[in-house]
Formats: structure tokens, sequence, C-alpha cells
């Protein structure tokens, strides 16, 4: 039996209904189906539209389907057409016709609107915690590197030196944005479209959707039923969210391969997230990092897809909106196993400071030598025109910019005092950017309290 059967035979054509059938996926709303069905039978029984009697066998049933559904062992059936369906034939079988009374005044359209925010809801929370948990092992990692000094990089050509617990903070507030995000998502998400029908409404005006939507934790009732059940703003804002934290981790992913490739060195990933080769028995693969960047195109796809599901349905319910739970389902398990992996291997991994510390050209302290010819009163342009040709000249000799003999500089720079190549020292470099949000040690130790605090405030 369908349950839309009555005006229709119900005998779908075979491969209309296996196109239909949403339950192979949809099953994952299962206990939260279970969970809006008991607050509706609660709402009817509160606005006298069920028996005492009646409602406390639908409950029961209901609960016990809830305890199948956590135990895995719920019965579903090829023929059941979604896990609404599938839920419903449960109770039927269960209790018995009495069971026919709950979808008074609901339907499968403020139904499975409810559902899908609360399981978005809960998603939202789970990968919140993976979040908080990649953050945890920044921090540590900005502990245990202090004083570890990298190359940074512009145009992934060498910069200015940086603490490498400055880089590895860097990431930690991109994921703060995520997790800020996410909980803004999660406001809007928290309006309960239960009660509405399936458009216009639920046609019994006793039901109190307030009391409703405090049921089931929700903030607030929605206030358009049209727009409660066409609604899907919350999906493409969780895969929306879900793909940037993709990109986050993908871009982290990146430079570790980079870092850990043999060109740079500054870096081992440790045997247990690395990968060999069949054939090349030398190879050291970094195939988790290079999943969690490869996943993050797939996130992305799965955003335009849904946009462009959403872009021209009219108006309330299509089952076009059907389309909305897999890339659901798919980007909020990708997410939670990439930060995990994520996680794992920056936990691991071995940096090598004495090699990171060699790679830096003393040419990324070209500008610290402008700022120093600048403090002796010479214009910056003038400056950086001069350091420029002090950086051909080294160049053209075959020397390290901080090889060019004093002779050099003074050529270049009529007075140039020697005492000015302390300009060409690292620490001295990263000591000067002592600005708030700056690589000075004393700003990265401020920054990192900073973190650490923010981190600590439990958003849920
Ligand atoms: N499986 C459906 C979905 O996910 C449930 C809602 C069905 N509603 C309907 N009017 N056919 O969208």
């Amino acid at each position: 039996m369908k349950l839309w059967q009555g005006r229709l035979t119900g005998k779908l054509n075979p491969s209309a209904e296996s196109f239909n059938r949403s339950l192979g996926f949809d099953h994952r709303l299962g206990s939260v189906d279970v969970c809006g069905s008991i607050a509706w039978a609660e709402a009817l029984q509160y606005a006298g539209l069920l028996e005492d009697r009646d409602a406390k066998q639908i409950i029961d049933g209901l609960e016990h389907i809830k305890a199948q559904i956590s135990a895995g062992t719920l019965d579903v059936d090829a023929g059941d057409e979604d896990i609404h369906s599938a839920v419903e034939r449960q109770l039927t079988e269960m209790i018995g016709p009495v069971a026919g009374r709950l979808h008074t005044g609901r339907s499968r359209n403020d139904q499975v609107a409810t559902d899908f925010r609360l399981w978005v809801m809960a998603a939202i929370q789970r990968v919140d915690a993976q979040l908080c948990n990649l953050q945890d092992t920044l921090l540590q990692r900005a502990e245990l590197d202090w004083g570890a000094v990298l190359p940074g990089y512009t145009h992934l050509q060498q910069a200015q030196p940086i603490l490498l617990s400055h880089w590895w903070l860097s990431h930690f507030w991109a994921l703060q944005r995520d997790r800020h995000r996410l909980h803004n998502l999660y406001k809007e998400t928290e309006v309960c479209p239960l009660g509405c029908g399936a458009l216009a409404g639920t046609g019994f005006e006793e039901i109190d959707r307030f009391r409703l939507s405090d049921a089931l934790g929700f903030r607030e009732p929605s206030p358009n039923s049209l727009d409660a059940v066409s609604d899907r703003d919350f999906v493409a804002g969780f895969l929306f969210c879900c793909s940037m934290i993709g990109v986050h981790a993908s871009r982290m992913a990146e430079a570790l391969i980079l870092y850990s490739t043999r060109e740079f060195g500054y870096m081992t990933l440790a045997d247990d997230f690395s990968t060999g080769s069949s054939l090349m028995p030398q190879k050291k693969n970094p195939d988790p990092l290079e999943l969690v960047r490869g996943k993050s195109g797939t996130l992305t796809g799965r955003l335009a897809g849904f946009l462009a599901t959403l872009k021209a349905l009219p108006s309330a319910y299509d089952k076009d909106l059907q389309e909305d739970k897999q890339p659901v389902f798919e980007a909020a398990d990708t997410v939670e196993k990439a930060l995990e992996v994520m996680s794992g291997c920056i936990s691991t991994l071995v940096v090598h400071k004495s090699k990171m510390f060699a790679a830096i050209d003393p040419q990324a302290l070209a500008t610290d030598m402008a700022d120093a010819l600048v403090s002796t009163g010479i214009p910056f342009r003038e400056a950086y025109s001069l350091v420029g040709r002090a950086v051909r000249k080294a160049e053209e000799l075959g020397l390290l910019l901080n090889e060019l003999p004093l002779t050099e500089w003074q050529a270049l720079v009529p007075n140039f005092d020697f005492r000015l190549l302390d300009a060409l020292d690292i620490d001295l470099s990263l000591s000067r950017r002592a600005a708030f949000g700056g690589t000075a040690p004393e700003a990265v130790r401020e920054q990192l309290e900073i973190a650490k605090g923010v981190q600590k405030v439990k958003l849920y």
C-alpha cells in the first residue's frame, strides 16, 4: 500500500517506482522522523484531536520503532517508498489501524522539511566538534613547534620569514570562521515547519505550533506555510559551509604535501598517514592529504548541483526537493572524515626545523633592509629601489644578499653604516613584526592566547 493510494491505484510502473524511491538514502532520517512523529502525536493529543488512549498507543509504538532504529534492527521493506512510509507501515503493523490517526493534519511536505532540519542541526554540531578537534591540534602544533621559522611564501616565491606557529594559527582562524558560519546557519535552521501541512497550513487550528516547535528543540515555528515547506536555503547553506571547510582543508593539505616533498623537506608525514606504490619500492605518498584536496572539489560540485536543482522550482513542494538529501549526507560524511584525517596527519608529522631555517634565502630580508634605510631618513620608494639594486648586484656576483660586501652597499647607498646589516638577521626581522597580528614571537604568543580563549567558547 502506498501512502497516497486512493485516487490512484498505487500500481506504479516498476521503473517509475524505483526512480521515485528514496528509502535507499533517506533511511538516515529514521530517528529524527520518529522524534517528529512523537511530537506531532503529542500536539494532536494536546489539541484534543487524538484520544489519550490512542496517543499512548501511537507514542509507545513510535518509541519502539525508535529503539529499533538505534539498534539497527528496523525492518525496512523493499517496497517502502521512503522513510516516512516505512515508519508508518511499521507502526500500522505494530498497533493496527489506530496508526492511521497519526497523519491527521500533517503532510509529508512539512514532515520531511522538519526531519531534515533536525538532521542538519545535529550534523552541524558534529562538524563543529571535528572543527574544534582540528583547532586543538593546530594549537598544540603552534606550542610544539615554537621557535621554528618558515620561509613565508606569496606566489609560491619566498617572501618574508615567519614563525611556523604563526602559519599553523593562520589555519586555526579559517576554521574559527567556519565554526561561526555554521553557527549562523544553525540559527537559520532551527525554525520549525511542522504544522504547515502540504503548503497552506494544517487544517486544524487547535494545533499549537509554538508548543510543538519547543518540544522539538526549535527556536520558533516558521511564519509562512508556503515558505516552510519549500525553503531549502539551510541545505544550500550547509553545502556551502561544507565546501568552504573543504577549501580550507584542501589549502592546508596542499601546503603539507608540498612541504613534505624531498625538494622542500620541511616535514615528514607519519607512516600511518602515508601509502606506498605497488611498483616503486621507495615511494611514500600523501594519499590521505590528496584525498582531502580532491574531495573538496566534489563538495563544491554538490553545492553547485543543488543550487541548480533549486533555481527554477515553482512554488511550494516539488519532488525535485528530494534531491536535497544525498548531497547533504555525503557532504557531512566527507567533511567529518576529512577533518579527522587532517587532524591525524598534522598531529603526527615531524617538523625539520633546521631544514626549514636553512631554506630561507636572505633575499627574504630585503624588505627589512629597505625599512632600515627608511629609518635613516631615506623615502621608502628610494630605499626599495636601492635594495632592489643590491639584490641584483648580489645575484650578478653569485652571492647571497647577506654575503654582499659592505663596500658594495656603500657604493649604492651614500653613508651606509655597517650596523644597518643587522637588518638581514632573521630573528631581528621576526621581532620587528610585533604589531598586533604580526609574526614576532611576542605577537604570536598573544595571538595564541586569544585563539585558546575563543576556541574554548562552546557555541551549542
Ligand atoms: N521523500 C520525499 C522527499 O524527500 C518526501 C516528501 C514527499 N512529498 C510529496 N509530496 N511527494 O522530498
